[in-house]
């Protein structure tokens, strides 16, 4: 295999068990030197092999246990540059997810460093592996970068106007539909909430709407929550609260990532992207604890606490996307720290009714190792969010549950559309692993892919 004229390095991923079998097929030279240096093979340990006068040969990756699928990741991330290509990985670690694991090894994001990193370099190159359809792959993972781009920029430059912004960037590059109703228009075309929660803020709210596909093909609506900063406001957050509040537009980032994916794929449906896109600030005009809005929907809120502002801004844009009745509908939130207490970052948690669409989630998330686990909309809890003068509080008077009873709450704005699911996702790394640095992560969005791919995409 041979890219141009130069040769293509080789890779080999070993596990620890497997170590010693592994080095009695390597040729001599190499196995010499990996038994020389000490290679155990454990988790995260790259052994780079030396070549004829001086020159790198290629390179061995220890897997440990071979707990991280993506742990391919650590190649592109850490080799030099040049070109490589994989000669040995054990089963379930090749093809489409050896791909994505490298895809993902070479995310940076450098918008705000003028000096290169001292560890900056041309980006390493993988030769494709055989009978993987790198296409897809790849647009999946521009639609990953995408988002995590959007979540890793700071509030100052990523506020409703900027994100407005990027959606159309997204949107127009494929031909799609971009209508926004901004400011006190939003009140006029009856998105009462969006328009309360955003009126502090000097960066006018928005609820941004982008359609793409053909009428005839089956509705698919993603909605996402795009708090550019959720400082809590008259509620306010305390320091730490507010320390990492710039992803609260988490969910607009993946829904945007999620239809870059889907229409660049060309796939058949009709697609609606809904993002209310608001500054939870405090000032003079903040709505306020005890306060009561009315809502797209009908409903009227009570704010129990204007921290959960999520959830207000969604409702109209539930109520909205519902209307159209879509054949599937997810909604992505960074909506409850209770989901982060339940199944911390890495496993963040969705709620249907719909069984059928909770087991394809799980499924194809465990597939394409983007987890996710299905929790209860467990009725029982919804007086919680019940109010002595309204028809709904926004902030449940029970301590506990508060990832079901947030989206108890959202549910009451759905009631025409069958299938849907709403996502509580972190869309962040706290504890950093190869391809997954520290900062904006796109939870959901390879497993929502591979799932609206299944349900709606072409037989080949
Ligand atoms: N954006 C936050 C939720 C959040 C916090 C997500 C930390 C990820 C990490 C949301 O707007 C919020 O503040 N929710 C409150 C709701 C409460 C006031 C009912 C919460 O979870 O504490
Ligand atoms: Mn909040
Ligand atoms: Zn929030």
């Amino acid at each position: 295999m041979e890219l141009g004229s130069r040769p293509a390095r080789p890779l080999y991923a070993v596990l620890q068990g497997e170590v010693n079998a592994f080095l009695e097929r390597l040729p001599p030279a190499h196995a010499a030197w990996l038994r020389a240096t000490g290679f155990t093979g454990k988790d995260g340990e790259l052994a780079l092999l030396p070549g004829d006068g001086g020159a790198l040969a290629g390179a061995v990756l220890g897997l440990g246990k071979g707990r991280d699928p993506h742990a391919l990741a650590l190649f592109s991330e850490r080799l030099p540059s040049g070109i490589y290509r994989l000669e040995y990985v054990p089963d379930g670690f090749g093809g489409a997810r050896a791909l994505y694991g490298w895809a993902i090894g070479t995310y940076r994001f450098e918008r705000y460093r003028r000096t290169p990193r001292a560890t900056s370099r041309e980006d390493p190159r993988l030769v494709i592996p055989e009978g993987v359809d790198a296409e897809t792959v790849s647009r999946v993972a521009e639609g990953v970068f995408l988002a995590r781009d959007l979540i890793n920029t700071p509030a100052n430059d990523m506020g409703p106007a900027e994100l407005e912004m990027a959606a159309r960037k997204i949107a127009e590059a494929q031909g799609a539909t971009v209508s926004v109703i901004e400011g006190g228009e939003l009140l006029k075309s009856d998105y009462p909430l969006i328009y309360t929660v955003g009126q502090a803020s000097p960066r006018t709210p928005r609820l941004i709407d982008v359609v793409w596909g053909r009428d005839e093909h089956p509705k698919v609506t993603l909605v996402g929550k795009g708090v550019c900063f959720d400082t809590g406001g008259l509620d306010l957050k305390n320091a730490s609260g507010m320390a990492t509040m710039k992803k609260d537009m988490g969910g607009a980032a993946c829904v945007l990532g999620l239809a870059h994916a889907i229409m660049e794929s060309s796939l058949p449906v009709r697609l609606r992207v809904l993002i209310p896109a608001v500054e939870n600030s405090v000032s003079g005009v903040a709505y306020r604890p005890g306060d009561v809005l009315p809502s797209r929907k009908g409903l009227f809120v009570e704010i129990g606490n204007t921290d959960a502002e999520g959830r207000l801004i969604l409702a109209d844009a539930l109520a909205e996307a519902d209307r159209e009745e879509p054949a599937l509908m997810f909604c992505l939130a960074t909506l409850t720290g209770a989901a982060r207490a339940a199944t911390g970052m890495e496993l963040p948690p969705f709620f249907t009714d719909d069984d059928g669409l909770a087991s394809d989630l799980m499924e194809r998330g465990r597939e394409v190792h983007d987890p996710l686990w299905r929790l209860p909309l467990w009725r029982s809890y919804e007086t919680a969010i019940d109010s002595p003068i309204a028809d709904v509080n926004n902030a449940p008077d029970y301590p506990l549950a508060g990832a079901i009873t947030a989206a108890l709450f959202l549910d009451r704005f759905v009631s025409n559309t069958k299938c849907w699911a709403h996502f509580d996702i972190p869309a962040w790394t706290d504890r950093p692993k190869p391809g997954r640095r520290r900062g904006a992560e796109a939870n959901g969005l390879r497993a929502m892919f591979a799932v609206v791919r299944q349900r709606f995409g072409r037989t080949p």
